[in-house]
């Protein structure tokens, strides 16, 4: 791929944009996970990451544009289609009609949300760590509607069929993705 963002710009960039500590910490639990994906797949890393690094990257100066903002910022800075893409379809049904089409992009779809559910559960826990978690607690949570009802059990759902995967899969995957960088993303905890 010829342009390629380093992890180093990406991150400047999306520092630039975002002040707040818990969107940066969301932005580093989706790259996480987005990288581990990627191991496991066979696939770059770096550029995976990245597509998570930056999915949200308006969101805090521009909630009410969301993705639109990312995509113009994204092109003024002359990055590469490939990852305004898979940003733009990380909203598909919500603010874009960009359907995720690539392994990465079903991924970030499916992930995002369900990285959101776990951070909630973790923030509850006595040990307040990822560390620990196992997937049948995040098994619960996802059932009980009430639990961080912001989180949206049917994208999750809808990302899942589109990964063939299977629901305890992909949150076991989620848990280790976060796991690796459980102290960035504020999820050490006690442990
Ligand atoms: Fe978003
Ligand atoms: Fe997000």
């Amino acid at each position: 791929m010829k342009n390629k963002i380093t992890r180093e710009d990406a991150w400047n960039l999306l520092t630039e944009y975002t002040k707040t500590d818990a969107l940066r910490k969301h932005a580093l639990a989706v790259e996480a996970v987005m990288e581990h994906f990627a191991k496991m797949f066979g696939e770059d890393e770096e550029v995976w990451g990245v597509v998570g690094l930056l999915h949200d990257l308006d969101y805090e100066k521009f909630p009410d544009e969301h993705c639109h903002k990312s995509e113009e910022i994204m092109r003024e800075q002359g990055i590469d289609e490939l990852y305004i893409r898979a940003m733009k379809s990380h909203g598909y049904g919500i603010c874009t009609d960009v359907e995720p089409e690539s392994k990465m992009e079903k991924v970030l779809y499916t992930i995002d949300e369900l990285t959101g559910l776990i951070n909630a559960a973790c923030l509850m826990r006595p040990s307040k760590s990822v560390l620990d978690l196992e997937v049948k607690s995040i098994k619960k949570k996802f059932k009980d509607k009430s639990f961080a009802a912001g989180v949206s059990r049917e994208t999750i759902k809808n990302g899942i069929v589109m990964l063939d995967m299977d629901l305890d899969d992909v949150i076991f995957e989620t848990i280790e993705g976060m796991k690796a960088k459980a102290e960035d993303i504020g999820l050490k905890g006690n442990l």
